[in-house]
């Protein structure tokens, strides 16, 4: 088996964060949301992995990913010239792929449960598709299933205005070989790309077999920054180990989980975890509170920050009222408000400066 790992597209959703960068490496708990996709599939014995990428960030996914030695993987960079959707990004996947079943996942996706258990179905039901479904509130929003009470999938239908089950497509599927047929045979939707859930229909018209499993587990689309922000909490909850290779003064307290990456220094400050710091950090007069992932290379001078996210190479500076779910983006620079306001609230994109005053 193999596997494509989608990470092209246009990324408008987490805008002006992606205008220049890569929706897929925005990080995680200070790790790529694409590279939780490479480690599971990697998990679960798949070593063979195309990831998917555009003329406009394929640059910056490649060489931060590389070939796939750090992950015990092979990795072939499949470049789509436009994105023109998920069935499209299969097609330019198909020499790659030849005649091997495989998982497709989305790049921008966080899926908890380990992927042997699907494999395990899609192989002993000799299934043609597999889609994994979850529960959500707002069905109209997604991609959705009506599905038997086998888990046989009878429809799909993106995004519908009155959905028959509230059961949407999470972003991770199982393929033979028959998609590429079906992928033949569609045509684009009215917004101008090839729909991976139009492929689907087709297997399904065409009476081959296509099931579902319904995930216990929570699933994450990172598309918008709330989704990244629970994202972030939810890693931080669960996969976070105390380890502090950095330098912690004696005034400073430290309590919770807490990493701190090496060459980082904590002055006269109080963390309380789960916060994870990156490398080459200072943090200095501060309090981190809970669910805060701090890049590498950022400086935080008397600043008060909690359930937030801060990229590589960003600086704060004298803001004592207190930043709450708030994404900030790469080397973005924030400086002092002389007088308190109540609260502050940001997104804000790469190289951005603000001064509140
Ligand atoms: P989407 O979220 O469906 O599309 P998008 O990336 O264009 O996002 P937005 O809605 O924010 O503008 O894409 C899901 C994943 O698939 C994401 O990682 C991007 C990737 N993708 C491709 O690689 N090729 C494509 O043609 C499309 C549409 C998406």
């Amino acid at each position: 088996m193999k596997a494509i790992i989608l990470s092209g597209g246009k990324g408008t959703r987490l805008r002006p964060l992606t205008y220049t960068g890569a929706k897929q490496l925005v990080p995680v708990a200070n790790k790529p949301i694409l590279w939780y996709g490479i480690e599971s599939i990697v998990a679960a014995g798949i070593t063979e992995i195309g990831i998917i990428i555009s003329p406009e960030t394929g640059g910056e996914v490649e060489s931060k990913t590389g070939n796939g030695d750090r992950f015990g993987a092979k990795i072939t960079y499949l470049k789509q010239d436009q994105p023109l959707g998920l069935a499209h990004a299969v097609k330019v996947a198909q020499s790659f792929l030849g005649d091997s079943p495989f998982v497709m996942y989305l790049g921008d996706n966080l899926v908890q449960s380990e992927l042997d258990q699907f494999i395990d179905k899609f192989k002993s039901q000799h299934l043609d598709a597999l889609t994994l479904l979850s529960e959500v509130e707002n069905p109209s929003a997604f991609g959705v299933a009506k599905v038997d009470d086998r888990g046989n999938v009878l429809q799909l239908i993106e995004k519908p205005k009155n959905p028959p089950s509230n059961l949407a497509l999470v972003g991770v599927y199982l393929f033979s070989t028959e998609i590429h047929q079906a992928i033949a045979n569609i045509q684009p939707s009215p917004r101008g790309e090839l729909e991976i859930t139009d492929a689907i229909q087709y297997l399904i018209d065409q009476k081959q077999k296509v099931a579902s499993f319904q995930l216990s587990g929570w699933w994450l689309d990172t598309g918008k920054k709330d989704d990244l922000l629970a994202a972030n909490q939810i890693i931080l909850d669960t996969c976070l180990e105390t380890t502090h290779e950095g330098t912690i003064d004696k005034e400073s307290k430290v309590s919770g989980r807490v990493h701190v990456g090496t060459d980082s220094l904590i002055k006269n400050s109080m963390i309380r975890g789960p916060v994870t710091i990156g490398k080459n950090c200072k943090i200095e007069n501060c309090f981190i509170g809970p669910y805060s992932s701090i890049a590498d290379d950022t400086t935080l001078i008397d600043v008060d920050i909690e359930h937030s996210v801060v990229l590589k190479g960003a600086t704060i500076e004298g803001i004592n009222s207190r930043i709450v779910d708030s994404l900030i983006g790469e080397r973005a620079h924030l400086k002092a408000a002389p007088k308190r306001p109540k609260a502050l609230r940001f997104m804000i994109g790469d190289d951005s400066q603000i001064e509140l005053s």
